[in-house]
């Protein structure tokens, strides 16, 4: 079943103080999910615990971390594993966003790792793809796309595929103030669903968010869209108002 999602990712961002203080303007504001919606925040590891005391209990509201080692546990240090993340009641976790392919050198094979080990102890992973600038002007996003897909997430079983939550950034999009025409963006997911589908004999995504410079001004065209499932927001998430109204505006299309 179609999930609808306005998801935060905070980054590298904010103090203690400010996260607390995001985090209570953020409860403030009323919100009124529907079974088939959610919001999720996924803050700097060191602040999940807070996250999690604050939001507990929340119907429909998560906190989720921004990545995990893909070892279960072991002689890693600094790492922190998909398990941990769980027993503090954390089991949406982002992988392979742009800023840790870039920055961490991390590759597809070493993210079909990591979603495997997310989906063996029963968290979601919400697996990021998406083109740099070049691609989009060669016109090739399509099978750039589809071979992230097809590298990091084919080797699933249908039963685990289905858990994924994918979100769609396209690179030159992130923190640009630029983004693609609704309908290319839509047309995108389509396609993403579609390579999902013809691996996955006829298994639907129920969420392909999308993510670069969403704000509360343009989310209500994106929303629209038949196959944009919702949003995976960096920028306009470090602003309680903003991302209250960015999720308000899902909310409202029940
Ligand atoms: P911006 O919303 O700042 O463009 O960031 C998008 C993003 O990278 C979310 O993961």
């Amino acid at each position: 079943m179609r999930k609808q999602i306005a998801a935060a990712n905070w980054k590298m961002n904010l103090s203690h103080h400010e996260a607390d203080s995001l985090l209570d303007q953020l409860l403030a504001t009323e919100h009124h999910l529907s079974s088939n919606q959610a919001v999720i925040f996924a803050v700097p590891a060191i602040y999940i615990p807070l996250a999690v005391q604050k939001l507990n209990g929340k119907p429909n509201i998560f906190v989720a971390a921004q990545n995990c080692h893909q070892k279960a546990n072991g002689a890693y240090t600094g790492e922190i594993a998909a398990s941990m993340y769980a027993s503090v009641g954390v089991h949406h976790i982002i992988l392979g966003h742009s800023e840790r392919r870039e920055f961490f050198a991390e590759s597809d094979t070493l993210l079909a790792e990591k979603t495997e080990a997310v989906l063996t102890i029963g968290s979601t992973p919400i697996f990021c793809c998406g083109e740099p600038l070049e691609i989009r002007e060669a016109g090739t996003q399509n099978s750039f796309v589809e071979a992230q897909l097809k590298n990091a997430l084919f080797q699933l079983s249908a039963d685990q595929i289905v858990k994924v939550v994918i979100a769609y950034e396209p690179i030159w999009a992130i923190g640009s103030g630029q983004t693609p025409e609704p309908h290319k963006i839509n047309s995108i997911h389509e396609m993403i669903k579609d390579v999902v589908q013809s691996r996955f004999s006829n298994i639907g995504l129920d969420s392909v968010l999308y993510g670069g410079s969403v704000n509360s001004s343009n989310a209500a065209a994106l929303f629209e869209e038949d196959e944009i499932d919702g949003a995976l927001v960096g920028v306009a998430s470090l602003d309680g108002k903003e991302f209250a109204e960015i999720a308000n505006i899902l909310n409202d299309l029940t």
